[in-house]
Parts: structure tokens; C-alpha cells; sequence
């Protein structure tokens, strides 16, 4: 049995392939609609979302299983002090599969320890998000049919921002790709990113504060929230909310070809002018989300001997 904590646990040949699946799940979803009949899938949010919940419930759906869960802690039963590892230990009886989010760091990590079928990280703190870089890669393959030979310039919250964290892990397995890393100082990458991933991996990057100066040269431009929940106070929010909007005029210079991402939640980081532009691919990218949590629960089901 395998479980997806990091992006990193998949190889480059099983990320091609989960990508060929979702691939062809979007070409032929009538082959797809009842592999996973009579199987379960229990969402385990301990922090809030939109996207990543409900595209794994409707991925399971669309599989044509079930699903069961809860969406915050509140209504779990962690509110009256059960750990992480009593409430997967349960939940394993449950269900044949189980997506993961919660605020501390490690918490899937602990929770595989226990569970008796596959675990799935749907966002662990600051730390990792790797459904959203599969997400990410479905989304760099249809729109550029490549994962190498690329620069991309990853703008906003890139301290806290943890599919940024996870989108350079997986993007610095491939060859030729440049970072262009767009933050201010104070919400720049972690410095175990930059020594143990960037600088030994041997990618070249460089650190900017204003998007204008490199927008020209991106491929690829990762705009981020930012994360107001992970600050110590709001003072220190309130002083960051707004340092960066991407509206049509800095797209001026901009490649024709740019392709513009977000993991969203959006609060204003892009102007809703932007939304209209061919460039951008947001919406589509959360699209993508499902397609490949398709892919991956069936990939999970399938080496757990489950389906
Ligand atoms: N991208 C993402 O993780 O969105 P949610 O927080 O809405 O799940």
C-alpha cells in the first residue's frame, strides 16, 4: 500500500503516467465511471477549502464511488481532544481511501503511520500541498506539452505558500527550468527550499520584488495569496495584503503565450480584468484539479490492491 505525502513520493515515470490517466479520463470518462463501485472516500478536513474537498468528492463520484467526511475540525470529534492518529485509526475501518488537510505540518505523515489504506496529504501547514502540484503538472502539460526548458516566476506569499514549496520540488526534477522568485523580502522561500532543493538540485533562480522586471521572460507566472491565516499577527498582514496585483497593464509585456496559474483561493492578487485574458488559466488549472485526483485515486486503489 502506498500513500501520496509529497510530491516527491511519486517517481518522474509515475507522475507521466498518472498524467497519461488523467489525460485520457478527460478523453473517455465513460471508461473511468465505475471502477471504484462500492468504494469509499473519506475527506478528512481539519482546515477550510473549496476546491481540493469538493474535486476529490466529485472525482470519487465521477469514479463512481461514495464519499463520507467531515469539513472541519469542529464537527469531528478531534473537538473533544481525539488525536489524528485515534481518528484515522477509525476511519481506515470506514473507508477504502482517505484525503487529508490539516494545519500542522507532518499531520498525514503521523496519520499513515496508523491507517490501513492509502493517505492522501490535501495540505499539511505550510509545508506541502502535492495534489495541487499534480494539479499544477496536468495543467503545465496541456498548456505547454512540456515540463522542461521553462521559466517560471512565482509571485506572492512564497514563505507560507506551500504549493509553492511543492511546485519547485516537483519542477526541479526536470531539466533546463529557471525560478524567478517574486516576493518581498519578508515572504521570500524558506531558506531550506532554497539550500536543500534549489541550490542542490542546481537550478538557477534569482529573488526579485517587482513582477514588472521580469514579466517579459516568464513561461509561466504562479501568482499566490497571501496567506493570512499563517501570520503571527495582523499587523504584519495588513502590511503584506497588497503587495502584489497582476492587472491587464503589467501584462503589457508579457509573451503572448504566458500562461497564468493560481492554486487559488484569489483575494485580490489578480484583477478580475485579468480573468478574460486567453493567458489566463486558473479556472481551467482547478478544473484540472479534479481530473487528476481521478487519476491519482484510482492509481492508490489500485497499488493497495483495494480495486
Ligand atoms: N487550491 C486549494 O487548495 O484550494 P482550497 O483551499 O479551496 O482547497
Amino acid at each position: 500500500m502506498r500513500h501520496l505525502l509529497d510530491t516527491t513520493d511519486l517517481s518522474l515515470e509515475e507522475i507521466d503516467t498518472m498524467i497519461a490517466t488523467a489525460m485520457d479520463i478527460i478523453e473517455n470518462k465513460d471508461k473511468y465511471a465505475h471502477i471504484c463501485d462500492g468504494k469509499k472516500l473519506a475527506t478528512l478536513f481539519f482546515e477550510p477549502s473549496t476546491r481540493t474537498r469538493l474535486s476529490f468528492e466529485a472525482a470519487m463520484m465521477e469514479l463512481g464511488g461514495n464519499v463520507l467526511g467531515f469539513s472541519e475540525a469542529a464537527s469531528s470529534s478531534a473537538s473533544k481532544g481525539e488525536s489524528v492518529e485515534d481518528t484515522v485509526r477509525m476511519v481506515s475501518c470506514y473507508a477504502d481511501i482517505i484525503a487529508m488537510r490539516h494545519p500542522l505540518e507532518g499531520a498525514p505523515r503521523v496519520a499513515s503511520f496508523k491507517s490501513s489504506v492509502p493517505i492522501i496529504n490535501a495540505g499539511d501547514g505550510g509545508h506541502s500541498h502535492p495534489t495541487q502540484t499534480l494539479t499544477d503538472l496536468l495543467t503545465i502539460y496541456r498548456e505547454k506539452g512540456r515540463f522542461d526548458n521553462l521559466t517560471i516566476g512565482l509571485c506572492g506569499d512564497l514563505k507560507f505558500g506551500r504549493t509553492v514549496h511543492s511546485l519547485i520540488k516537483a519542477m526541479c526534477r526536470y531539466k533546463n527550468v529557471k525560478f524567478v522568485l517574486i516576493s518581498p523580502k519578508e515572504l521570500s522561500v524558506p531558506d531550506y527550499i532554497k539550500s536543500d532543493v534549489l541550490d542542490k538540485s542546481g537550478h538557477p533562480y534569482e529573488e526579485v520584488e517587482k513582477m514588472e522586471l521580469v514579466m517579459d521572460k516568464l513561461d509561466i507566472l504562479y501568482m499566490t495569496r497571501i496567506q493570512r491565516e499563517r501570520f503571527f499577527s495582523e499587523d504584519e498582514y495588513l502590511k503584506h495584503k497588497d503587495a502584489f496585483v497582476l492587472d491587464l497593464k503589467k501584462l503589457e509585456n508579457a509573451k503572448s503565450d504566458l500562461t497564468i496559474m493560481h492554486p487559488l483561493p484569489r483575494v485580490n492578487e489578480i484583477a478580475t480584468e485579468v480573468d478574460d485574458d486567453p493567458r489566463a488559466k486558473y479556472f481551467v488549472q482547478a478544473l484540472n484539479g479534479k481530473y487528476i485526483r481521478m487519476a491519482l485515486i484510482k492509481t492508490l486503489l489500485e497499488w493497495g490492491g483495494i480495486i
